[in-house]
């Protein structure tokens, strides 16, 4: 594998590759990371992950400093998945050097869930996975579902900038015992691994709740938040069944599904997660 510290030596691995698939990633690298590395592989040839844990996706109060990392093991990981390139940026200097001034602010799908709590986060994932599609020019990039919404706004950025990228969103990657592996698990105490089963509890129960017939969203709404208060270290940020696409909160589940999701936070972990209901 060919590690690129600049953004000239990625340009000069991309042009030695007819086609690519991207994987953006802010590395501390689990199965769910290496599951889109295999599938961009087998789709495109070759693939390429970035490792960059992007400080303007960040706010003040958040985890930026804490973020887990561990560079030399995302990069054995990788060259055992067969990953072609890695682009890791040698400092936040080469993404957004001095003068840096833009960003780009997505309306319609990030005022709700993660962006009603996390204000200005999608702002910077969407100029920071702009800046990483132009930068590598794959010709498919892989996002993981369980970050839905961060897949819908990325769809939209390619969509509404006339980017030409496909977007690939892969099925989220768990625990056999139904935790979604994330690089904040690493935070969870025992104690706290075990309370964390209750987000894929609660989801469940909603999902079990569609399945026997139940469309009435403010209903699946219900049944999440009252298995979610059966744990006590688990505090609620929000939970949600909402249109797929526009995020918009339903009253009723029709014809095109929901998306089921929820975020809490145990001690000082927060966890998302979520399922998608269909016809
Ligand atoms: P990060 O949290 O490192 O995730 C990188 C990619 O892996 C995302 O597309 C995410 O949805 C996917 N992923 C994480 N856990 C997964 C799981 N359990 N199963 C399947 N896919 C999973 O998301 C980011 O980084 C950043 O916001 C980024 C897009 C890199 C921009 O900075």
């Amino acid at each position: 594998m060919e590690i690129a510290r600049s953004i000239a030596e990625f340009r000069a691995l991309r042009a030695t590759v007819p086609t690519l698939g991207l994987v953006p990633t802010m590395g501390f690298l689990h199965e769910g990371h290496l599951s889109l590395v295999r599938r961009a592989r087998s789709e495109c040839g070759a693939a390429a992950a970035t490792i960059f844990v992007n400080p303007t996706q960040f706010a003040a109060n958040e985890d930026f400093s804490s973020y887990p990392r561990a560079l030399e093991r995302d990069l054995d990981l990788l060259r055992a998945e067969g990953c072609a390139f890695a682009f890791v940026p040698s400092g936040p200097e080469v993404m957004y050097p001095a003068g840096f001034d833009t960003r780009i602010e997505i309306g319609g799908v990030t005022g709700m869930l993660e962006g009603a709590v996390r204000p200005g986060h999608f702002d910077g994932v969407a100029t920071v996975v702009a800046k990483l599609l132009n930068i590598t020019q794959p010709t498919r990039a892989y996002f993981g579902q369980k970050d839905a919404q961060q897949c819908v706004v990325v769809r939209k950025l390619v969509r509404d900038l006339d980017m030409p990228v496909e977007i690939v969103v892969c099925r989220t990657v768990r625990t056999e015992d139904g935790l979604a592996m994330s690089s904040r698990n690493a935070y969870l105490s025992p104690p706290e691994r075990q309370a964390a089963l209750v987000v894929i509890r609660a989801l469940r129960a909603a999902e079990a709740d569609f399945t026997a017939g139940q469309r009435d969203a403010g209903a699946l709404r219900a049944t999440m938040r009252e298995v979610l208060s059966g744990e006590a270290l688990a505090a609620i940020d929000y939970v949600s069944a909402a249109h797929p696409e526009t995020l918009a909160e339903l009253d009723e589940v029709g014809a095109e599904g929901a998306l089921l999701s929820l975020a809490v936070r145990i001690g000082k972990t927060r966890l998302l997660d979520n399922l998608v209901l269909g016809l």
